[in-house]
Formats: C-alpha cells, sequence, structure tokens
C-alpha cells in the first residue's frame, strides 16, 4: 500500500527539474539566503550538553551558548527536543569510538582542522516539536509532534534544538508522551535495519519462523522481541536470570539465562531456528550459527561488528579493506555450511518510524523506559548507561512540549 509519505515524497521529485525555490530576505546587513519557510523565534545560541575532547564522563559540559543549529538542506527541519534517549554508543562516541569513520562522513574531503567536530553534542534519540521546515519539507509542517533516529555523524539531540532530515524524522505516537517516545526511535531502526533490511523478516513472513535473539533485555532486545512477536514469531531470547521475568512480560516464548552457564548447551537442545539477531557479540558466533536450520535460507545477523574499531585503529581506508575482508572470509566460511552470515547495522529511516508509531498506536509495540533524569542530570544519566545490564532504555527529559512554541 501506497503510504502519504510515498505519495507526497513522489510528488516532491516531481518537482525536480525546476529550479531550487530559495526565499531571499533583506534585512539591515543585506540580502540573506533562506532555506527554511518559518519566521518562528530562533536565537543564536541553545542551552546543550555537549564535549570538547573525547573521555570519560567529566568531558561532559552544559552550556547555554551551544550555537543553535541551521538547516543546511531544503529537506531539513528543526526540532525543539522534549526528550532525548540515551544509547550505548553515546558512551561509546563520548570516549572517540567511531571518531575516524564519522569524521570522514561530516567532513569527506578533509578540508577541516583534526578536532572540528567539538563542540560535539551526544544524543540519538529524539521526541519533540518540529520548529522550522526546509523549504522542500511537504510531509511535516511547524507544530508537528515527531520523533527520530538521529546518524551519529549529526549534533545529537541533547540540545534544546536539533537538525534532522524530513526523511529521517516520523510523526510520533498519539498515544505516548514525548519521554516514552524517545525510548524507541535508534533501537527500533537498527532492529528493523537488522531484522528487516538484512534479516528479510517482514509481517508476512515471520509467522512460525523461529528466532533466537542473543541479549533480550537491553534496548534494542526490548524492541525486537515485541516486532517479532507482533508479526507472529516464535521468541526465544537470552538473558540473566533476573531478566526472565522482564522479557516474558514483554511476549517472549521461551527464556535461556546465560548467567546459570553456557548457552550453548541449552540452545543446542532446541529445535534449530530460522534467524539469530547477535546483541551480545564477543565468542557467540563461535558457536551460534551451529544452531541455524541449515540451507533453510537461516540467518545469523550480528550488531556486534568490528567496523568502526577497525576505522579508529587502522584509518579509513585499511579499516575498510580490513573490515570488508574480514566479512567476506565468515560469510563465505558459513555460506558452504549452508547458512547466511550477516552484519547489521543502525539505519535511519522515517519510513520504519511510520510503520513502528502505527504499531505502537494500536497497542502492539510499548517504550520500555528503565530510568528518566532531567536536563541537569546527564552525567548521572551516562554513569546508568555506563554501568551496563540495561533493563530498556534510558530518556533526558528536556522541555516541555509546547514550550515557547
Ligand atoms: N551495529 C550497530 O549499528 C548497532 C546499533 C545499536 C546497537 N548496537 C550494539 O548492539 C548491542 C546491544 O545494544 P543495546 O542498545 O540493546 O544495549 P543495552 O541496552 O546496553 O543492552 C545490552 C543487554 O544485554 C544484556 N547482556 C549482557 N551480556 C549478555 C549475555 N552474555 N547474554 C545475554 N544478555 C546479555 C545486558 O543485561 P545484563 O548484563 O544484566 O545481562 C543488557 O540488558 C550493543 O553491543 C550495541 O553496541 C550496534
Amino acid at each position: 500500500m501506497t503510504s502519504v509519505r510515498q505519495l507526497v515524497c513522489s510528488r516532491s521529485l516531481l518537482r525536480l527539474h525546476k529550479p531550487p525555490r530559495v526565499q531571499t530576505s533583506v534585512s539591515g546587513h543585506g540580502a540573506e539566503t533562506r532555506l527554511f519557510s518559518s519566521s518562528s523565534r530562533r536565537g543564536t545560541v541553545m542551552p546543550a550538553w555537549v564535549i570538547d575532547a573525547y573521555g570519560s564522563n567529566g568531558v561532559l559540559r552544559f552550556t547555554k551558548n551551544a550555537g543553535f543549529p541551521i538547516i543546511n538542506y531544503p529537506n531539513e527541519v528543526v526540532v525543539k527536543v522534549c526528550a532525548a534517549g540515551l544509547n550505548p554508543l553515546d558512551v561509546g562516541m563520548r570516549g572517540g569510538y567511531g571518531a575516524a569513520t564519522l569524521s570522514m562522513k561530516r567532513d569527506p574531503l578533509s578540508i577541516k582542522q583534526s578536532g572540528s567536530e567539538f563542540p560535539l553534542i551526544l544524543g540519538r534519540d529524539v521526541s519533540g516539536i518540529i520548529m522550522e521546515c526546509g523549504l522542500d519539507v511537504k510531509y511535516f509542517r511547524e507544530g508537528d509532534e515527531v520523533w527520530a533516529a538521529i546518524p551519529p555523524w549529526k549534533q545529537g539531540s541533547l540540545a534544546e534544538f536539533v537538525v534532522v532530515s524530513g526523511n529521517e524524522v516520523s510523526h510520533k505516537p498519539k498515544s505516548l508522551s514525548h519521554t516514552e517516545a524517545a525510548a524507541i526511535p535508534y533501537v527500533a531502526t537498527t532492529a528493523w535495519s537488522a531484522l528487516v533490511n538484512t534479516g528479510g523478516l517482514s509481517k508476512d513472513n515471520c509467522a512460525n519462523k523461529r528466532i533466537l535473539i542473543l541479549g533480550g533485555s537491553g534496548g534494542v532486545g526490548t524492541f525486537a522481541i515485541q516486532l517479532l512477536k507482533a508479526w507472529g514469531a516464535h521468541v526465544t531470547v537470552t538473558c540473566s536470570q533476573n531478566a526472565e521475568r522482564f522479557v516474558r512480560g514483554l511476549g517472549v516464548d521461551h527464556v535461556v539465562n546465560y548467567t546459570a552457564g553456557p548457552v550453548e548447551e541449552p540452545l543446542s537442545a532446541l529445535e534449530k531456528f530460522n534467524l539469530i539477531l547477535d546483541n551480545v557479540g564477543g565468542d557467540t558466533e563461535r558457536w551460534a550459527l551451529n544452531l541455524l536450520k541449515p540451507w533453510s535460507g537461516a540467518k545469523y545477523v550480528t550488531l556486534v561488528t568490528p567496523f568502526l574499531q577497525n576505522t579508529d585503529m587502522l584509518g579509513i581506508a585499511d579499516g575498510m579493506m580490513q573490515t570488508a575482508a574480514t566479512v567476506a572470509t565468515k560469510a563465505l566460511k558459513h555460506l558452504v555450511k549452508g547458512v547466511h552470515y550477516r552484519w547489521g547495522f543502525f539505519a535511519p529511516s522515517g519510513p520504519a518510524l511510520d510503520e513502528i508509531r502505527d504499531m505502537v498506536d494500536a497497542g502492539q509495540i510499548r517504550p520500555v523506559v528503565e530510568e528518566t533524569f532531567n536536563f541537569s542530570q546527564v552525567p548521572q544519566a551516562f554513569e546508568k548507561l555506563e554501568k551496563g545490564h540495561a533493563r530498556g532504555k534510558i530518556v533526558v527529559q528536556i522541555s516541555k512540549a509546547g514550550d515557547e512554541l
């Protein structure tokens, strides 16, 4: 079925041959080119948590003078942040994880000096209200309540405002508060990318499929469980004993406690699986692929990959070569045994969030917020995140819906 977003986007594509529409406003300082369509109050600075160097929690700094985000492309929107979700990636990025690849994404021609990413704003999930729209944005309007997962090479949501592109953003579920909504986008688009784009699953082909999720109790796991159960799959997860009741509450069919001993033994006694989503990594791939049904198209998709680590350690060119060689070797090794080995990655996607929103509003998926922090407590939120043992998500409340709009 064609979605409203697809109809609007295809209409926008028809306009591509026309010259770009740019507004020019004349002020006392001369003509300035405008890419946005709003006359909303905007300042030049805003409150935000930033880092000025990579390191431990001490590098987090609150400022009232972070640069106000600017619309650089006509398909972008400025969102007033009501709530921001945190992910393990934020702790990693605070310490410089992925810096080489993310710098290349921000500045592909290496024109800027090293360290030009600072002051850097972390936070990958946003739920908030659109404040300004670029001139090519047709699907959203000022005042719309939206949610998005922000790609890691962009400035994040631990700020009063953030810029995202129209194809990354989606109208948020009406049934959720902003705090609840901010718990979903990053883990949801990651799980969607791994299960749907890489794993080939969909609502139409999941019935009776046996899925194993290694690591069911964290952010990605709790979302993936609910998505797969809504699509009719049989879901087994591994988690610690104290998370068993929690994951069963999300609909899991079978639980294996990894703290009781090596999980490969109880798991190999079960009927084989059609797909494994690995949120744990480490030595799991030594045994996990033996749990798949061979020669049936079964796939192992791991989210724990050495891609960013390789580029951090070896540089972009050598890191990418190393990565390509590693994944190709592993994929081939398992292909001859009749199973597929794949790496899964976060992929920002407004259209995926549109589908997830409908599932949330239909009561099929609920947010799992483990703990909420105020904007003044961002360092405490990072401390909590860094301790691990997540049971869902950590969310930072930034501003109340509707303030100053
Ligand atoms: N490739 C990508 O683009 C991408 C995107 C998002 C996430 N990821 C990665 O995917 C992984 C999961 O992300 P997340 O956001 O869900 O992390 P999370 O919220 O921190 O959850 C991790 C969960 O795994 C549990 N766990 C730890 N060791 C386990 C084991 N041996 N067996 C079973 N469960 C175990 C933890 O609880 P206990 O310690 O109490 O058991 C926790 O509940 C992380 O490694 C993350 O970096 C990758």
